[in-house]
């Protein structure tokens, strides 16, 4: 039969079976890395109801594995078998609504990214233990999908440790870990360490993405290597502003959405600064923060096309929570760590985005307008009217800090004839009509233009002033009190907390 129902004559088709040494292969470039890899077998194991999680790396003197062990209820034979298939399962599938899975790959997908033998060793209560293991070099000469059934000396020692309490639960064991450690590398040391660090990136990931099950009453425990890993709640939700929660809607499904305004590093101690940095540090956490079931899956991004990660917005981080029935509406991806706000919610979510830029922006402006208020009274303002011949002009102000620079500068006389020119010319009957007729549509200083020009400007108006012998905070005073600054109040907040400079 086709897919319209007809019989169909063996001369119309032939089968095309993937080969498997090539399949295999490609299997491997899903582009994971160790820690979005592991994350996928952790994805496993809290939808199998674990309520522990081990994870360990063990250098084996040169031949290094790692096992995910888990107290899930554990498949038995004929799962398990279909769980070390690809394609075991259909996507489109509906799945149950705490399922963290959804291709039917990630196992296979994850593991192989990463090494060459996968080992599954599971016990459902009241059944056997069963193993099964894929080794790519034995697909690779024999091209087939041969799955062996048994482990290897090293797996088996961990398996049979682990089942001899007759508890249930799955083993997920990699040996041949030949991304991360090419061949046999028997005590070479850097590699040993680099092993470690590799641990350590791990940890710091599953901190971040599982950090929603690890407190609360059904709270799951994780481990590397024997210790306890404590969760990273990227929100600071104990000392946060919490703006409120919206709900959209997609295809019918929930969306939640809630804005967190994290506090001021002058509110932080030196540590929790440190801390609530994240492992990228404060300017790219910043943004949206999707989690698919409790599950983190895309961190600190603005979802909009062509909205910046800029400075002052760094203190905004909001949480959006999905469920898995919309999947393909959010284009959740294998590896489960990309997400794509669908077209239905996308201005909403940018209306979201903007307002809680603007709170972020708010701390560093009000920082800016504090200085400008603390400072002399005196406001360097570039334009200033003038009356000639009893006639009124407009001129620009050769006290202005930055004019008065140019004017020391070897281009006096052309920056001088420069400056008549613009004055003579100020367009003003045009400016008038203008305005009389369109005001709302005149522009105001500086709007839609990228102020991050004012980065270089305002160090290079600091050190003038420093080197004029002015205190740093008189410098910055001035600067606040100056045009075009005056317009960019968070530029003053963010670059004193740069230079450490106290505002309070
Ligand atoms: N730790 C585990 N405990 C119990 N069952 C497991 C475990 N790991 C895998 N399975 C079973 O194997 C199946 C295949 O897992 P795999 O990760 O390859 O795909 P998936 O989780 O269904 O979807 P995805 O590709 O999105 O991860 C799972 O659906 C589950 O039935
Ligand atoms: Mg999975």
């Amino acid at each position: 039969m086709n897919s319209k129902g007809e019989n169909m004559d063996i001369n119309d088709f032939e089968y095309a079976n993937p080969n498997a040494a090539a399949l295999m292969q490609s299997l491997r470039a899903f582009g994971y890395d160790i820690s979005t890899a592991i994350a996928d077998l952790i994805d496993n194991s809290i939808t199998a109801k674990a309520k522990n999680i081990e994870i360990t790396f063990d250098w084996n003197n040169g031949e290094p594995w790692i096992s995910i062990i888990d107290d899930g209820y554990g498949m038995d034979e004929e799962e398990l078998f279909e769980a070390m298939k690809t394609g075991g399962k259909n996507p489109l599938d509906k799945r149950e609504a705490d399922d963290l899975g959804r291709f039917g790959l990630g196992l296979k997908t994850a593991s192989f990214s990463q090494c060459k033998r996968l080992t599954v060793a599971s016990k459902r209560v009241d059944e056997g233990v069963y193993i099964r293991c894929w080794d790519l070099d034995v697909v690779n000469e024999q091209n087939a999908w041969i799955l062996l059934k048994k482990a290897s000396d090293t797996a088996k020692e961990v398996i049979d440790n682990y089942f001899k309490d007759n508890k249930n639960g799955t083993i997920v064991f990699w040996e041949k870990i030949d991304r991360i450690i090419p061949g046999s590398r028997i005590n070479d040391e850097e590699y040993q360490d680099a092993f470690l660090d590799y641990a350590s990136m791990v940890k710091n990931h599953i901190a971040v993405v599982f950090s929603a099950y690890m407190y609360g009453y059904n709270k799951i425990s994780f481990k590397l290597n024997g210790r306890e890993i404590d969760m990273w709640d990227p929100f600071m939700s104990e000392l946060s502003t919490k703006m409120p929660q919206e709900i959209l809607y997609v295809n019918g499904s929930e969306v939640k959405i809630r804005p967190y305004i994290l506090p001021h590093q002058s509110k932080l101690s030196p540590e929790e600064f440190a801390f609530y940095a994240g492992i990228h540090g404060w300017n790219a956490q910043q943004g949206f923060y999707i989690y698919r079931n409790n599950r983190l899956i895309v961190s600190g991004d603005w979802l909009v096309p062509g909205m910046e990660k800029l400075e002052q917005y760094r203190l905004a981080r909001i949480r959006i929570d999905i469920g898995n029935e919309t999947d393909t509406e959010w284009n959740i991806d294998v590896r489960k760590s990309t997400a794509v706000p669908p077209i239905s919610i996308i201005k909403e979510i940018k209306r979201i985005a903007i307002a809680s830029q603007k709170e972020s922006s708010k701390i560093y402006r009000h920082r800016g307008k504090k200085l400008a208020r603390k400072g002399q009274k005196e406001q360097f303002f570039v334009w200033h009217q003038n009356i000639r011949h009893g006639k009124i002009g407009y001129s620009v102000n050769r006290e202005h800090p930055i004019i008065k620079k140019l004017l020391d500068s070897t281009l006096k006389k052309e920056i001088k004839e420069l400056l008549d020119l613009i004055e003579e010319t100020v367009p003003v009957p045009m400016i008038i009509s203008d305005y009389s007729e369109k005001s709302d549509s005149m522009l105001e200083p500086y709007e839609g233009k990228n102020k991050n020009d004012f980065d270089d400007m305002i160090l290079n108006m600091y050190e003038m002033y420093i080197g004029w012998g002015y205190t740093k905070k008189q410098a910055i005073e001035n600067i606040a009190n100056t045009e075009p600054f005056i317009y960019a109040p968070e530029k003053i907040g963010l670059f004193c907390e740069k230079e450490g400079i106290d505002i309070e």
